[in-house]
């Protein structure tokens, strides 16, 4: 069993979460339910801001909130002094609601629409990465009728391969993210760029996946940076004064997963771009770096309630608990491993193999193929690890399954921040019109 953060621990039985007993969180709450730690959020903002954000000049730290992403985690984001990057006029409503600064806002996505565009340049948001040439005609259009200025960065794909599954993966060439940095695909656009009246570009990022436990990958990425850096100064005249490093840092699911620390990951980052910078006598240019599983993945526990039980003789046994896909999508999207307990027999030994799986009307519907659990029963409470990050955010009504409540808990106490959803909810939207 991988428990991943000293925040969650087995102890008197039970599973205790910032020392609040999961078992009373499901007497309260119901099931299944998001646990969130928040000591560990506050941990990982906390190492964000000391070890990198304090510990460099002219640097920041992004938080990737499509990872988890609600006012509250926008909230505490803000008091650790970082930025964050939304990837759609959704996540910057929401950012912008609970107060965060527009001008710390970075606005990512491949497809930004032109409404969404327009929402943002009106709120104020002016640090765009800048993914295709249709955004730049647009983004120019939109900026010219408010009268506003935009930083660029732009998003180059440097050609490498790193991240735990291909859906993952964002830096090879095949991907439908950024500019190529084949045939100097990225210069024509920062030229179009520098041609803009009110786009001033700034410098490039990179991202080349998530779940990803290779230092070199990152090193790699950060010497083909400042090759780009060099040959953007070569060719266009322009200096490029910041480099975005992305995020992708790998956390553990389960014991196989060995993830890099995170001051290595960023001195190594720091390092490549300070050592290629210093070969042509160039300053250091603003670096940011912009992680989201590490910072909330963790920090999750989701219990569910064990229903049926389905043994097939030589095959598996199923132990079907009262969610699935719907609020973890990521063990039939991205093959993801898992861990977890079964919280009311925490401490037991752990003799039966079996494969959790939900209550969704679909195959695909597991949510950890292979685990070791004590002998399971109907009536158990399920916990399972490290469900912080892309489960909440990614999670749906199929099936018309409404939405698992979002609980946080610090220093022994526990808040809901989320309420379930509702029967109510799930027609909230419905019109009963007539043609
Ligand atoms: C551009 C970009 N930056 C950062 C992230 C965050 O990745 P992770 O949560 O794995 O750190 C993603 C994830 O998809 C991304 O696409």
């Amino acid at each position: 069993m991988v428990l991943q953060t000293k925040y969650v621990e087995v102890k008197d039985q039970s599973l205790f979460i910032d020392n609040v007993n999961a078992l009373s969180l499901v007497e309260k709450y119901g099931t299944p339910l998001y646990v969130m730690s928040e000591g560990h959020i506050r941990h990982q903002f906390n190492e964000l801001k000391t070890l990198f954000l304090d510990k460099y000049d002219n640097v920041l730290p992004l938080f990737a909130s499509k990872s988890f992403s609600c006012l509250q985690i926008y909230k505490i984001a803000k008091e650790y002094g970082v930025g964050i990057d939304c990837v759609s006029a959704g996540e910057i409503s929401i950012a912008l609601k609970a107060g965060f600064d527009p001008h710390k806002i970075y606005f990512h996505g491949n497809n930004k629409t032109i409404s969404e565009i327009e929402y943002a340049i009106q709120n104020d948001v002016d640090h765009f990465v800048i993914d295709n040439f249709y955004e730049i005609e647009c983004v120019e259009k939109i900026a010219l009728k408010y009268n506003k200025t935009i930083f660029a960065t732009v998003r180059v794909v440097p050609g490498i391969k790193a991240g735990g599954h291909g859906y993952i993966q964002t830096g090879h060439k095949d991907t439908k993210f950024g500019f190529s940095a084949r045939h100097g695909v990225y210069l024509d656009a920062i030229q179009k760029i520098i041609d803009t009246q009110c786009i001033e570009f700034e410098g490039i990022h990179c991202h080349i996946g998530s779940q990803v436990f290779d230092l070199y990958a990152y090193v790699n990425a950060m010497q083909r940076f400042v090759k780009f850096a060099y040959e953007i100064y070569d060719k266009l005249g322009v200096m490029v004064t910041k480099i975005n490093a992305g995020g992708g840092y790998g956390i553990a699911y389960t014991q196989n997963d060995e993830p890099l620390d995170f001051e290595t990951i960023t001195s190594e980052i720091m390092r490549t771009i300070e050592e290629g910078y210093a070969k042509r006598g160039w300053d250091m240019p603003m670096v940011l770096i912009e992680p989201g599983r590490y910072v909330v993945g963790n920090a999750g526990v989701t219990l569910y309630t064990v229903g049926a039980i389905k043994s097939i003789p030589g095959v598996r046994t199923y132990v079907s608990v009262d969610g699935g896909m719907t609020d973890n999508i990521r063990t039939a999207l991205y093959d993801a491993d898992y861990d977890g307990i079964i919280v009311n027999k925490a401490e037991e030994e752990k003799t039966t193999q079996v494969t959790i799986s939900g209550k969704i009307c679909e195959s695909a519907d597991i949510l950890i193929k292979e685990i070791k659990i004590a002998k399971p029963e109907p009536g158990d409470i399920f916990a399972q690890f490290s469900t912080g990050a892309y489960h909440y955010s990614m999670s749906s009504n199929y099936n018309q399954i409404t939405k698992p409540a979002v609980v946080f808990t610090y220093q022994g106490k526990e808040k809901l921040v989320i309420r379930r959803q509702t029967f109510e909810d799930l027609t909230y939207f419905d019109e009963e019109n007539e043609y």
